[in-house]
């Protein structure tokens, strides 16, 4: 089991990424669940999979039936089978998307129910990749509490770099346990791409791979169309093919 959680600053290609590596990990004969925990989800969209209900809806569901249900009903594995409703099971991989943040009302009855179920979720899977929001202050609410594997989404600047620096602080101090991390840089152009590398020695930061600025990439989202349906010739899938290969895949 190992879980993978990749993050970094807003824009710099976190979604994309996710998906051209469940697209990669998916044909390596291991059990992979994706999970989307951005609020404003979109990783069902760049992977090609309609999504009805998120585990959100569920949490909500249980709050307004909290007071309704019989007493001796089991909750924990009435949320349990409601999270396994909204688990879409793909030939090569299952997803799961968190949906909206907590409204207004106390959550932490169901947020705790949640932790424990998705902590047995998650021993299902050989890999789970989590696509999230900008920040870290989802992994801080730690509705998933060990993340293994921090992937770091960059742009190809300097200033970009420093934010994975920040994000490796952060998540020593917020005690994360993360055993790695490592830095994607995106977007690189031909003109940065050896400033980059020099700016990651310098910073030292673990950088995995570089992932080119794709037109096709580009044009893809533009149209709305999946990423998943990009041709295994687009420069960002065989850089990401490499990424996935360093790491293990
Ligand atoms: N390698 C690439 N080549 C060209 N365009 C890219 C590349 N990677 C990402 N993009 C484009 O950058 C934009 C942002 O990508 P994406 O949505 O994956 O970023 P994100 O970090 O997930 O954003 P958010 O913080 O909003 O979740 C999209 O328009 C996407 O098409
Ligand atoms: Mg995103």
């Amino acid at each position: 089991m190992k879980v993978i959680a990749i993050t970094g600053k807003g824009g710099t290609g976190k979604t994309a990424v996710a998906g051209m590596l469940i697209r990669h990990i998916s044909k390596k004969n291991k059990t992979l669940l994706a999970i989307d925990a951005d609020p404003d989800s979109n990783l069902p969209d760049v992977l090609g999979v309609k999504v009805e209900k998120t585990i959100g809806d569920m949490r909500e569901f249980m709050l307004q039936q909290r007071d309704k249900l019989p007493p001796d009903t089991n909750k924990e594995s009435l949320l349990e089978s409601k999270v396994y409703e909204v688990l879409c099971e793909m030939p090569r991989y299952d997803l799961l998307v968190m949906g909206r943040p907590e409204g207004s009302g106390c959550y932490c009855f169901a947020n705790n129910l949640l932790r424990g179920i998705m902590d047995k979720i998650l021993k299902n899977y050989d890999v789970t990749i989590i696509d999230t929001a900008a920040g870290l202050e989802h992994l801080s609410r730690r509705i998933i509490r060990d993340v293994d594997e921090l992937l770091v989404v960059t742009d190809g600047s300097r200033r970009g770099l420093q934010t994975a620096q920040r994000i490796r602080e952060l998540a020593k101090s917020l005690d994360l346990k993360v055993k790695q991390m490592h830095v994607i840089a995106n977007k690189v152009t031909p003109q940065n791409q050896a400033q980059i590398e020099e700016y990651a020695r310098e910073l030292k930061m673990d950088l995995v791979g570089v992932v080119p600025f794709d037109e096709m990439l580009a044009e893809f989202d533009l149209e709305g169309r999946p990423l998943a349906e990009l041709p295994e010739d687009s420069r960002a899938i065989i850089a990401t093919a490499e990424i996935a290969k360093k790491m293990g895949f």
